[in-house]
């Protein structure tokens, strides 16, 4: 009975949410006031009669948000202030923490090391394990309730089983996805907007910025829709005399309690292996899907908070190491699109040369047309470019210095710069496309990424000898690969080549049919798979055969596809083209199947998490975890209670040693060695 009210109460609320969200935001309602009055008293007659399924965000509680809240609550951080951290540019920097903990005479000590989110500091107080209240630093003594907002992030508990009174602190932040997602609908609505003559909404310029705007927002249907997440790091009891063991201890309890804590920590015994880590942090920074601006660095055991201390300003017994950026002013020379292999134009700027953090730079990227438009920059500009890390450079704005040289408005490109076709935009989107299958832009991307390491693994097949495979009209579509040994003469009376280079790109080749299912899923360049998602389809399903027969909803019932993902694995399988390409990979003889499935049931790793450390010879890391992964093992990032192996190769890490017992250690010396003992 109570579950049929709920229901009823949950899909009122969706409802009226709904058009509380046309009429507040869009001006634009879609339904006449009597229908919502009728629904909006329904609410409130079931809530009435059933008040223990009221929430503080159904549109019940929530009126007054809509009537033009001018501000938050101020109100006071009560446990402890919230401090802000000391920041470390360098090596030295981080020597010199280390010597100042050692000065206080603290010995046995470890580190608790982990990536330092670029969001906005939260503090959330639950009592009676319920959540109470969340409030935003401020000043660090007092800060704003956006306890409301707060509710709105699906992954923070609102109940937990610990009843202490508890502070958790964290940093709200906005995923790569959604932030883009956020811009993309606002250049969508601001078509809408300039049809009706209103003022255009303003683009964020970066996922942090989208976050603060969405914490601070007095609607908080906005911050549903824009789906806020939050890491969590620190915990603090109102007992002073809890929690005071290790940083590492408090951070497990926050995970058993439902909190997300951010999965790449290490931890460190002494300085150089806090170096180390910075450098293995540092270099996943690319594939996270977040953005982090450096590493947080803090001593593990809590009972030694007290004899170090605190600064007016930031706590000794942590340090923010900040990965370098710089941003340098240069001539914009030229805006220049090119074509991805789903045909997606990227503009890039070609720039008068400068040296960012060491290395030239002459090119960055503008994204898309309304990344440039939005920056108001032009050709002949000078403009303010970024590195930061790895990254590709970045075109960030016009210079703060020089006055703007040109006056006309960029315009995009109309055709495509490869084959001249049309470029269009799909409804609902934003980016151009070039629509040409056969664009030969398009097609070499497509190569390049179909014979990557990562995917089909093809050795020997540099971008120059695509382009000339291609331009010799060997290669149209990605099976042509599978028809180069036809050309076998051709090739050996080409200029470079060679006998031994031609056999050598033929039996690579050859040896890619092998390949498991998740290379071969990641190697179709399906949008929105990568490679995690490649290796969860091929481990869940097992079969091409069978992924490609998915229904969206088989899709979408799994935790790991979203929708995005469901629905572009559909997209990719309906189309004809596509079903082609699949009928003759097959043909070919390229593996299908999961190779767990049907040869390592027996294999002494099969389903077995491992986590490899140190370097093992005759094969790169990725080669060795591919090959795990064919033993049917499931290699993972960090030492967990639940490790079976820990593969250790040449200079281990000491740290990752210490932490598991004996018995699960696997010494293994090269790939040969792995191979005939457990392949
Ligand atoms: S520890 C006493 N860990 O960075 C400070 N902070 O610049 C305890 N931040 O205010 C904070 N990621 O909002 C810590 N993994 C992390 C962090 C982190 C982001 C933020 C936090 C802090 C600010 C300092």
């Amino acid at each position: 009975m109570t579950k049929n009210i709920e229901e009823k109460i949950e899909k009122l609320r969706k409802k009226i949410d709904k058009w509380n969200e046309e009429y507040y935001l869009d001006d634009n309602p879609s339904i006449d006031d009597a229908i919502y009055d009728k629904a909006m008293n329904e609410l409130i007659d079931l809530e009435k009669k059933y008040p223990n399924l009221i929430t503080i965000n159904s549109p019940t509680q929530k009126v007054g948000i809509f009537l033009k809240k001018t501000s938050f609550k101020k109100e006071e951080h009560n446990i402890e202030p919230m401090l802000s951290l000391k920041n470390a540019f360098n090596e030295g920097d981080i020597f010199h923490f280390d010597e100042q903990i050692k000065k206080e005479n603290i010995k046995d000590f470890s580190y608790y090391i982990e990536p330092k989110i670029d969001g906005l500091s939260i503090s959330i107080s639950y009592k009676n394990g319920k959540l109470v209240r969340a409030l935003t630093r401020g000043d660090g003594k007092i800060g704003e309730n956006v306890t409301q907002n707060i509710y709105e992030i699906k992954s923070i508990p609102k109940e937990i089983f610990l009843k202490d009174e508890i502070e958790v602190r964290g940093e709200v932040y906005i995923s790569l996805e959604s932030f883009e997602e956020i811009n993309k609908k606002r250049i969508l609505k601001n078509k809408e907007y300039e049809k009706k003559g209103r003022k255009p909404l303003e683009l964020f310029a970066n996922p942090r910025n989208a976050a603060a705007g969405t914490l601070r927002q007095l609607n908080s249907y906005i911050v549903r829709e824009r789906k806020l997440d939050a890491f969590f790091f620190f915990l603090l009891f109102k007992d002073k005399t809890k929690g005071k063991e290790t940083q590492e201890k408090n951070m497990n309890l926050l995970k058993k309690l439902g909190f997300t804590i951010n999965s790449h920590f290490r931890i460190a015994n002494n300085v150089n292996e806090v170096m180390k880590s910075i450098k293995e942090i540092s270099n996943l920074r690319d594939d996270l899907n977040y953005e982090i601006d450096g590493i947080v660095i803090k001593l593990n055991e809590i009972f030694n908070y007290e004899k170090l201390g605190v600064t007016s300003k930031f706590p000794k017994w942590a340090i923010a190491y900040k990965f370098p950026t710089e941003i340098k002013e240069t001539k914009l020379l030229k805006i220049f699109p090119t074509i991805g292999r789903t045909g997606r134009v990227t503009y890039n700027a070609q720039l008068e040369k400068i040296t960012l953090l060491g290395s030239n730079v002459q090119k960055a990227t503008l994204h898309n047309a309304n990344y440039i438009k939005g920056l108001n920059i032009n050709e002949g500009d000078y403009v303010l470019v970024k590195k930061a890390g790895d990254i590709i450079p970045k075109v960030i704005g016009l210079s703060l210095e020089k006055f703007k040289v040109n006056k006309e408005e960029w315009k995009e490109a109309k055709n495509c710069p490869s084959c001249n076709s049309e470029l269009k935009i799909f409804e609902g989107e934003v980016d151009q496309y070039c629509i040409n299958i056969n664009c030969p832009d398009r097609i070499l991307e497509i190569f390049i990424h179909f014979v990557s390491k990562k995917a089909m693994n093809i050795e020997g097949l540099s971008i120059k000898q695509i382009e000339k495979f291609r331009d010799l009209g060997w290669i149209k579509k990605i099976t042509d690969i599978y028809n180069l040994e036809n050309h076998k003469e051709e090739l050996l009376n080409m200029d470079g080549y060679k006998e031994k280079s031609v056999n050598n790109l033929l039996s690579s080749i050859e040896n890619s049919k092998n390949q498991n299912l998740n290379n071969v899923l990641f190697s179709l360049g399906i949008r929105h798979i990568g490679e995690k998602t490649s290796f969860d389809l091929a481990r869940k399903y097992k079969d091409l055969e069978i992924i490609r027969n998915l229904k969206y909803d088989e899709l979408l019932k799994d935790d790991d596809f979203g929708e995005v993902k469901s629905g572009s694995i559909i997209k990719f399988f309906e189309n004809k083209e596509n079903i082609e390409i699949i009928k003759e990979l097959k043909e070919k003889g390229i593996n299908f199947i999961y190779k767990e499935s049907i040869l390592n049931r027996n294999n002494f790793f099969y389903n077995k998490k491992i986590l490899i450390t140190g370097t093992i010879q005759g094969a790169t890391r990725i080669e060795i975890k591919n090959l795990f992964i064919s033993y049917g093992a499931i290699p993972v990032n960090t030492v967990t209670k639940d490790l079976d192996y820990l593969i250790v190769g040449e200079n281990p890490s000491n740290n990752k040693l210490n932490k598991i017992s004996k018995d699960k250690i696997i010494e293994i010396i090269d790939i040969n060695q792995l191979k005939q003992k457990y392949g």
